[in-house]
């Protein structure tokens, strides 16, 4: 698929496979969600654009790689997406981190916003958005509508699972912001459910069902 990347490391498929487990247990599926986000980070920021800068070793000096540019942007789309920002943090530590707080109507399937905080200056920065799970895409597509209309120009969005049809309708509306995910499912269920998928990515992770 165009604009679609997905992340198919063996280790990836492997910890993928135990949160789908429904007898896996909330704290595995937390540790395993921080666990995957750091491979996935890995690459999605592997064409980062480097400059370099002069250092000295021990021995000489050098001009060493460093990343160009300014401080990038996780956007974390509340709840679920929090799973995903923990673990990019531990390898970006110095990234800025905007929350967007949505929730799906269960009847409607519409994304409700209730938060909304970012960097200022996210017009100068790339942004990563992360939420485990891209569905119908109305969250998705939702939280960058919002990002966009707040100044950002230079978006990625990274999930761990994506329907089809969530696929389609994300890419139809920001066809400038790639994707890139861990596994793209059969299709949706009449309730909006990834399937196989993996249930309520906000539930399986905080326990709340
Ligand atoms: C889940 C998930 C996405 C959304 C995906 O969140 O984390 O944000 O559903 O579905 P969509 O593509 O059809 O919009 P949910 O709304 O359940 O909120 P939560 O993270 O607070 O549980
Ligand atoms: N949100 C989830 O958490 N899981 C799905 O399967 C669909 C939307």
């Amino acid at each position: 698929m165009k604009n679609v990347q997905v992340v198919d490391h063996p280790l990836v498929k492997h910890k993928l496979t135990i949160m789908r487990d429904k007898q896996t247990s909330t704290a595995s599926f937390r540790r395993l969600l921080r666990e995957i986000s750091l491979l996935l980070c890995y690459e999605v920021t592997r064409d980062l654009d480097l400059t370099t800068t002069e250092i000295e070793t021990p021995l000489t000096k050098m001009d060493a790689p460093i990343l160009e540019g300014k401080k990038l942007v996780f956007a974390s789309v509340l709840r679920a997406g929090n799973g995903l920002l923990e673990g990019m943090l531990d390898l970006v530590p110095a990234a800025r981190v905007a929350h967007i707080g949505l929730y799906r109507d269960h009847e409607t399937l519409e994304a409700v916003e209730y938060y909304f905080k970012a960097p200022t200056d996210i017009g100068d920065r790339l942004v990563i958005v992360v939420d485990p799970m891209l569905a119908t895409a109305n969250s998705a597509i939702a939280a960058v509508d919002r990002l966009k209309r707040r100044g950002a120009t230079n978006l990625r969005f990274l999930c761990l699972l994506a329907a089809p049809e969530g696929i389609e309708r994300f890419t139809a509306a920001h066809p400038d912001v790639p994707v890139f995910t861990a596994a793209i499912d059969s299709h949706l269920n009449e309730k909006g459910y990834i399937v196989p998928g993996l249930g309520d990515a906000g539930d399986r992770m905080y326990g709340t069902k």
